[in-house]
């Protein structure tokens, strides 16, 4: 190869390089164009609240049955104000449930599901929209500017809380990470991401209240079990079972927390 192929080889390199840098850099702003023009039209996560509540509604399942007859806690039925109470305890099931776990208790009672089918894939993908995730959209919708009033009076209630509030400290995984070490003090980022600080009554409200979301840079409705899931994976924790005991204590502690504070989502995030 003479010289000059060489040189030239290099500036294309170099150019190539150049570019794909101030691509990803022009790919911020741009991120943030498309964030704001979503917010002026609206959350694309209302979408995903109209199809929950046509899944809410019409008969599914093998048993050809709506979830109309399904208890989130306030009563057969009742889906305004539900969500901003739960986790709680549910006597029919005798143990503390998230909203996930308890659309799985409905699902597979009331429209005889298998569980297994729900969890298999019970997040979103490109073309792929699980019924769970639509009901979470549209229940969660429904507790649109309610005060989150999660109560601990039950024993259970309080072991969920106090086994999330532990495992919020625990620290483990090949980093030596707990949630804490990323949530627990003010003004921390990665990159562009704020990281909230969930032992500040504010930012726990303001985060908890604001999930689910429509992700937009992912372009899909997001659960809050997903949330989780994502930060266990950044945590480099092992991946936990969809509504475990242990996401719904994390839920717990988490929402307790954000006690008092407006529940305002869907939201739309990063
Ligand atoms: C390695 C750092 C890291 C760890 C550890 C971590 N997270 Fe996160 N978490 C993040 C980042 C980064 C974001 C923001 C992501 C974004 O903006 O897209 C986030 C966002 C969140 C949010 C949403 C906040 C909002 O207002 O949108 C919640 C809730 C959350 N984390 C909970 C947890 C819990 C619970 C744990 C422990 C199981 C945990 N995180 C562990 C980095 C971490």
């Amino acid at each position: 190869m003479n010289i000059s192929i060489l040189k030239n080889a290099i500036l294309v390199f170099a150019m190539a390089s150049y570019c794909s840098i101030a691509f990803a850099e022009g790919s911020v702003p741009k991120e943030i164009a498309a964030y704001r023009e979503m917010i002026s039209d609206g959350n694309p996560a209302e979408f995903d609240e109209m199809r929950g509540e046509e899944l809410w509604k019409k008969p599914g399942g093998p048993n050809k049955v709506s979830m109309e007859k399904c208890d989130l806690g306030k009563g057969t039925g009742v889906v305004k104000g539900a969500y901003a109470e739960l986790p709680r305890y549910f006597p029919d099931t005798q143990r503390v449930q998230d909203l996930e776990s308890r659309l799985i208790t409905c699902m597979t009672t009331l429209q005889g599901t298998l569980e297994s089918d729900i969890t298999a894939k019970p997040f979103g993908g490109d073309n792929y929209k699980p019924e769970i995730e639509s009901l979470v959209a549209y229940v969660v919708g429904q507790s649109k500017g309610v005060k989150m009033n999660v109560s601990l009076k039950h024993p259970k209630e309080k072991e969920a809380y106090e086994i999330g509030k532990r495992v919020f400290t625990y620290r483990a995984g090949p980093y030596d990470f707990a949630c804490s070490t990323c949530h627990s003090q003010d003004n921390l980022r990665i990159r562009m991401q704020n990281l909230q600080n969930f032992s500040n009554a504010k930012d726990a409200q303001d985060s908890y209240t604001t999930w689910p979301a429509y992700r937009v840079s992912q372009g899909l409705f997001r659960s809050f079990q997903w949330r989780l899931n994502d930060c266990l994976r950044q945590q480099r924790f092992p991946e936990p079972k969809y509504a475990s005991e242990v996401t719904i204590a994390l839920t717990m502690y988490m929402a307790k927390n954000a006690n008092d504070g407006v529940y305002a989502g869907p939201g739309l995030k990063r």
